[in-house]
């Protein structure tokens, strides 16, 4: 049994049955997508809910250095997109980290991929399908004031019961969520509170997406070009006033203790908004997806997916940097629209830049939400296609050429969780898995033989990581062990590589929910470091290239930053995964059945 579950799929079998699928069925997923429609896509599904929502929550946690983690964020994520990359230049076709796990790791730690992605790519849309909500409806708002209309949406139709729930029993100020739940109607007890927006934008969202690829890819670069512009707006004049309204002071604002500093809550502040900063970087890897709907999957998925992580990486930092600048950090607290809310009266106070940031946000994360509906069904297809998932997850529209029933099952997986989730549980979810599919993606490239260079092709590259890199790692720690023992006082390394904490009151660390006082972060803490340690010694013997391995530990050390509840709730997920990888995809596996 281990040798079938642990079997792995040749390469050259996946490319075989990729092409015998493509030629079998004229109805095959048409190549037309270009290096710059996948750039867009990458963009698509990079920039969304993360800046636009998630970003106050993270500024509110870090303070202005939060900029600190998403450059941390971006370098995990630059060594994971030359790992994806260069899977998707060997592997290109449909399927993303499910496929590459398939030839690395064996099928069962494909299965447990593929399962890890639903939460990325599903339950990362119902985030986003949240904050598109929110958007949605403060524009109804500020427009029917505009019109003078009224256009409000009652709150217990705008709100996900569970928050609105929450919400009243933690005795929450939130004065929305209280109205949702003492207005809504009931019916046999039940209070009547479901957030309409988001399930219309799914079902809108679905439709488009079994349409077919080409409306979709022509619906979502405008998208894509009006976001971004809209973004650099921001950038532009929120920059412009803070030089000229002479706000820099707030880039370093007072601590509790009254010091000025960049790291207002210390850098345990700027870690416990991992999540929020993650999840704004989750969809570079969505571009894999696509290797079969591209013309040149070869050259233009790496270059496609390392761009567009480039650009969102530049923006985060500036948005950031315009954000801490123009308010004080402390005033973002439960703010979910910070880009609008730094044009507000009492901040920048400039009217038509808070509507149109309402308005862009709209199409910033329809653009999100269409990219990920558009990658799930595609990994459901590739698993099908190994027998994982039964054969009808595989079937390709007559007409539209599209994975029609993996689409119509992707828009129930999202629509029905958004009737009992909320936002803080999807948000966790959605980043500890992802940054797993991550570990293991960077994992594999470590597994997978080595090549010869072949013109035109994207190769990761090599950079010997024998030396180098047991040497970072040992370096770090003795300089983390340096510091700590000669007490230097106020010591961002240490706190950075094993949660010391000290200089902080109990206080902050209550408030800021710093993880590193939780009993599973210190253990993950440790396991982080054995980790470490063992994998130094594997690259000093077997001469690992230096970017996988790097790619491995940064995103390890990011899931250091979920708390217990995190890990819980996802290894519950993976439990049942397993059972039923047992109960069906074990017993039809093609894989396994061919070789018997
Ligand atoms: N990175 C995507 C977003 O921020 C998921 O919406």
């Amino acid at each position: 049994m281990f040798n079938s579950i642990f079997r792995t799929k040749k390469i050259e079998k996946i490319l075989a049955d990729a092409a015998a699928h493509e030629e079998g069925h004229s109805t095959g997923l048409k190549r037309v997508l270009t290096l710059k429609d996948l750039t867009f896509f990458g963009i698509a599904a990079i920039l969304g809910a993360g800046s636009f929502s998630s970003l106050g929550g993270a500024v509110f946690s870090g303070g202005p250095g939060v900029v600190i983690l998403f450059i941390i964020t971006a370098i995990a994520c630059a060594f994971t997109a030359f790992c994806y990359s260069e899977f998707a230049s060997r592997i290109p076709v449909a399927g993303s980290a499910y496929t590459y796990a398939y030839a690395s790791f064996g099928e069962l730690f494909a299965w447990i991929i593929g399962w890890a992605l639903i939460m990325e790519y599903s339950i990362g849309n119902i985030y986003v399908s949240y904050s598109w909500s929110d958007y949605f409806t403060s524009f109804l708002d500020r427009f029917g004031q505009m019109i003078h209309i009224n256009l409000h949406l009652p709150e217990y139709l705008s709100t996900s019961y569970m928050e609105a729930k929450h919400a009243v029993a933690e005795g929450s100020l939130n004065k929305s969520l209280i109205i949702a739940w003492n207005n809504a109607p009931t019916i046999g007890g039940l209070k009547i509170i479901l957030d309409l927006p988001a399930l219309i934008i799914n079902f809108l969202i679905t439709y488009l997406v079994f349409r077919g690829i080409k409306e979709s890819r022509n619906f979502s670069n405008i998208m894509v070009i009006l976001k971004l512009a809209v973004v650099f707006l921001v950038i532009l004049v929120g920059g412009y006033l803070i030089f000229n309204n002479r706000l820099t002071a707030n880039w370093l604002p007072a601590n509790d203790a009254g010091l000025r500093t960049f790291l207002p809550n210390g850098f345990s502040g700027v870690m416990a908004a991992v999540s929020g900063v993650f999840f704004a970087y989750i969809g570079f890897d969505a571009v894999s997806v696509l290797a079969e709907e591209s013309k040149n999957p070869q050259k233009d998925l790496p270059k496609g997916m390392i761009l567009s992580l480039v650009i969102c990486t530049v923006i985060y930092i500036l948005l950031t940097l315009v954000l801490t600048g123009a308010v004080n950090y402390r005033h973002f607290d439960g703010v979910g629209d910070p880009l609008a809310f730094i044009f507000e009266p009492q901040n920048l106070n400039i009217g038509w830049m808070q509507f149109l940031v309402a308005v862009c946000a709209v199409v910033a994360m329809t653009s999100v939400l269409l990219v990920f509906q558009m990658g799930q069904p595609r990994i459901w297809m590739s698993m099908s296609r190994d027998g994982l998932l039964p054969s009808v997850f595989q079937k390709i529209h007559p007409k539209y050429n599209t994975p029609s029933f993996s689409t119509i099952v992707t828009g129930f997986v999202v629509g029905v969780p958004i009737l009992f989730t909320d936002k803080t549980f999807v948000l966790d979810f959605t980043s500890i898995a992802t940054l797993f599919a991550f570990v293991l993606v960077c994992g594999g490239v470590l597994l997978i033989p080595r090549r010869a260079k072949e013109a035109g092709k994207f190769h990761i590259p090599f950079i010997n990581g024998q030396f180098i890199f047991p040497v970072l790692i040992l370096g770090t720690l003795a300089l983390l062990t340096f510091t700590i023992k000669n007490k230097m006082g106020y010591s961002y390394v240490a706190e950075l590589l094993n949660g010391d904490f000290k200089n902080y009151s109990d206080d902050a660390i209550m408030k800021d929910k710093l993880f590193f006082t939780t009993d599973i972060a210190k253990l993950s803490t440790i396991i982080f470091w054995i980790s470490a340690l063992l994998l130094s010694v594997a690259a000093f013997v077997k001469k690992y290239s230096l970017i996988p391995l790097m790619g491995l530990i940064t995103c390890f050390y990011l899931l250091t930053g979920m708390t217990t509840s995190n890990w819980l709730w996802f290894i519950g997920w993976l439990a049942i995964g397993l059972v039923i990888y047992f109960m069906y995809g074990y017993k039809k596996s093609k894989l396994i059945l061919e070789n018997n």
